[in-house]
């Protein structure tokens, strides 16, 4: 493809907005606050922050540099800038091709319920105080194969049609204007939690750590989130990088994403908690807690049903810059690669995310039983690119960078040949890259494969 003729983002509010709607996620608002609250509340939140800056923001400043260097997909991105007898780099390209499917294949299912959910929160369907009421309607909803794949197809549709439209047209118009929405809904969100009686339990909860709750599982877990938060390890922001704008500043822009998607973290959990133990519902409820705690913590404040279906169209506002996102990894591959054109490739993943996603979504039915590893369809997707694609990908990204592609042309490119004047900074994210990101994400990965 001419370079001059390919697609991305206009502005440096667009690439901030994409990016960040890369980010935020279901991991945010569904991910982080189960995991806090089943592992113990500040402590893990104090090593996911530690997990964040150590490993995450390098990882998400050299992915997005590599992505703008070679302005393309991840595959061809390490056939251009690989040493020529290192092309075999490009497996790092389809490994992440491979995760973003297996991705979508359970985040759409998860989505799918979220937007059933916010007709269920509307029509008072699921307006009760007993979060075990609660918990069977979820079991109805997800034991039931033909609702499960309507609401997964519903959201393959949407987020199909926005990706054909392209990069600047589709993913940046989008973003433009979900982000801000996301913001304030959230807001909303946080100050009737918080003026409730009895929040401070909540905020206690989230911001005083007991440091006795820090195991090496906490730990683990941090970091597995801290990876899947900022869509790294997968070629994702390598791809989104490569529609950064020539002269943006990368270690400015990928800091304000990160601090943005941790405040987005940081506000769910202030909307969620305080709400949780001001009514005395249980904060450990595990990957459930938004679908059967959160009902019964709405239903007993006032203005229950309302507040209840804000939650709802936030999180499925938030999933959707993340799903772009996971589409535009194989789309950008097939067009760039296979001059296929945008609507075809788009047509062709979205294909073969609905074949994968057929089993993830039967999963607490029809193939509950299918079990390969001892997980069901939907669980094992989960494992095998949380557990292993991204953290393996992301231990190959580190090595290319630290080992290969090295201090001068991460130097150049980081600070926009000289013009930034940030030596010291790249540094620093180099030494991170070369040796510290690689070996935590190693224990995170043989503790992940149970090798540890
Ligand atoms: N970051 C997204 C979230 O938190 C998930 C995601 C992972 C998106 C990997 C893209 C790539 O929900």
């Amino acid at each position: 493809m001419n370079q001059s003729t390919r697609d991305g983002f206009t502005s440096n509010f667009g690439v901030l907005v994409a990016t960040l709607g890369s980010a935020v996620g279901l991991g945010n608002i569904w991910k982080f606050p189960y995991l806090t609250g089943a592992n113990g509340g500040a402590g893990f939140l104090l090593v996911y922050l530690l997990a964040t800056l150590l490993v995450g923001l390098p990882l998400l400043m050299v992915e997005t540099t590599l992505g703008r260097a070679a302005r393309a997909n991840a595959v061809t991105t390490f056939e251009r800038i690989a040493p020529p007898n290192q092309r075999g780099w490009k497996i790092i390209g389809w490994m992440g091709f491979t995760a973003a499917l297996l991705i979508m294949a359970f985040y759409t299912s998860v989505a799918g319920w979220v937007f059933a959910y916010i007709f269920k929160a509307f029509s008072g369907e699921i307006a009760t105080t007993d979060p075990k009421i609660a918990g069977s309607a979820f079991g109805k909803l997800v034991s039931n194969p033909v609702s499960s794949l309507l609401w997964q197809w519903l959201v393959l549709a949407l987020t199909g049609s926005i990706i054909m439209l392209g990069v600047s047209k589709g993913i940046e118009a989008v973003a433009r204007k979900l982000m801000p929405l996301l913001f304030g809904l959230l807001l909303i969100l946080c100050v009737r939690s918080l003026t409730l009686p009895g929040a401070t339990e909540g905020l206690k909860f989230l911001f005083s750590p007991d440091f006795a709750k820090i195991t090496p599982e906490v730990i683990l877990t941090a970091l597995g989130l801290a990876f899947f938060k900022l869509s790294i390890g997968m070629g994702c922001m390598l791809t989104y990088g490569s529609y950064f704008r020539a002269e943006q500043n990368i270690p400015a822009t990928t800091t304000r994403v990160m601090f943005a998607d941790l405040s987005v973290s940081l506000l769910a959990g202030i909307a969620i908690f305080p709400a949780v133990f001001a009514f005395g519902f249980a904060p450990a409820a595990g990957p459930s807690l938004v679908f059967m705690t959160i009902p019964a913590v709405f239903t007993s404040m006032p203005g229950g049903s309302l507040f209840m279906t804000i939650f709802f169209v936030l999180t499925a506002v938030a999933s959707i810059g993340a799903m772009l996102s996971l589409l535009e990894v194989p789309v950008a591959v097939l067009t760039e690669r296979y001059k296929l054109s945008r609507k075809r490739a788009s047509l062709m993943t979205i294909g073969t995310i609905l074949l994968l996603g057929v089993p993830a979504a039967l999963s607490q039915s029809i193939t509950a039983e299918l079990k390969i590893f001892g997980m069901n369809p939907f669980d094992l997707f989960d494992f095998l690119s949380s557990n292993v694609l991204l953290p393996l990908g992301g231990i190959l990204i580190c090595l290319f960078v630290g080992w290969v592609y090295g201090l001068p042309q991460l130097e150049e490119q980081l600070g926009n040949r000289g013009k930034l004047g940030n030596e010291k900074l790249v540094q620093l994210v180099f030494v991170l890259v070369r040796f510290v990101a690689p070996l935590s994400i190693a224990i995170v990965l043989l503790h992940g494969l149970k090798i540890i």
